[in-house]
């Protein structure tokens, strides 16, 4: 695997491969088996496979979580090694945004509602960097986890709409054994909080089977939801961010006899979950 940092030896190592089939697949590092899931996808549907790994400063609304974002290379870098990645992009911010930097790009609709109205700007941060990314890589497929649905929605979303000839390929969420969805920032919960956490996914399953056995009543099962979460972190100091019921393709209001998604996000003291399940019809 061969690894550059800076965007003339990205071009250079890229130009070896003219007729490559590039698979691509962004990261901000701390690698875990979700984004192995992603990079073994890959792997099996293109013939030359890039990660990149960057911190991306102008997603982080909130300072704080920026600064406890830590990464290590040596360590990433072994796992993608092993995987049978080609190409690593490892740049610093002043790479990707050097003085003077003032051009964003922002989705418009999907970004309106669960993590774009709590964490105000993270999109916009988001978009910018992929579509750097897409221009400077030129990938022919790109694989996104839907552990992160509504950024995988969003991406699909600004490919089609400024014309990136780019297939958004979905990854599932990989959990870990006991249904904790894998994140970068599990390690910094307490054992006493991550072991609350655990309700999140408990919620979402109760909430499929509530469905599945014939309730109709989405703020019924919407309370199932908050109440099983409440119980379990009311011995914390943690709080629901959001429970939200929206329809799986446009993330509006559901439709009914459409699928929907359940998305869920609960700031722990530390650090802030996500999770979501989609509920066929
Ligand atoms: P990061 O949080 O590092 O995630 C990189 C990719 O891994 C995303 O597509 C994310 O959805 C996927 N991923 C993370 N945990 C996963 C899990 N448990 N199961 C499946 N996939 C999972 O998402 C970002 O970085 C950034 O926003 C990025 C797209 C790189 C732009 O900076």
């Amino acid at each position: 695997m061969k690894t550059v940092t800076s965007i003339k030896d990205l071009k250079l190592a890229l130009e070896k491969n003219p007729h490559a089939q590039i698979g691509f697949v962004p990261t901000m590092g701390d690698l875990h088996q979700g984004h192995l899931s992603l990079v073994k996808t890959a792997k099996s549907q293109s013939d030359f496979v890039v990660v990149s790994v960057f911190v991306n400063p102008t997603q982080f609304n909130n300072p704080q979580d920026l600064e406890n974002y830590k990464i290590n290379l040596d360590s990433d870098k072994e796992l993608l090694k092993k995987n049978q990645v080609d190409l690593l992009f490892a740049p610093t911010p002043d790479v990707m945004y050097p003085e003077g930097f003032s051009t964003y790009v922002e989705e418009n609709a999907f970004t309106q509602n669960l993590c774009g109205a709590s964490r105000p700007g993270h999109f916009k941060g988001v978009t910018t960097i992929v579509a750097k990314l897409f221009n400077l890589i030129k990938p022919q497929k790109a694989f996104f986890g839907l552990k992160d649905y509504q950024q995988f929605l969003t991406i699909k979303k600004m490919a089609t709409d400024l014309n990136f000839d780019v297939e958004i390929i979905p990854v599932p969420i990989v959990r870990e054994e006991d249904g904790l969805a894998l994140s970068s920032r599990n390690k910094r919960l307490s054992d006493h909080d991550r072991f609350r956490a655990l309700s999140i996914y408990k919620s979402l399953l109760l909430a499929e089977q509530t469905f599945k056995k014939g309730e109709r009543n989405l703020a019924a099962i919407k309370e199932l939801v908050r109440q099983t979460i409440d119980d379990a972190i009311s011995d914390t100091d943690a709080f629901i961010d959001y429970i939200e019921f929206v329809d799986a393709d446009h993330l509006g209001a559901p439709i009914p006899n459409s699928r929907f998604l359940i998305a869920v996000a609960v700031q722990f003291s530390n650090c802030r979950l996500i999770d979501n399940r989609v509920i066929e019809p």
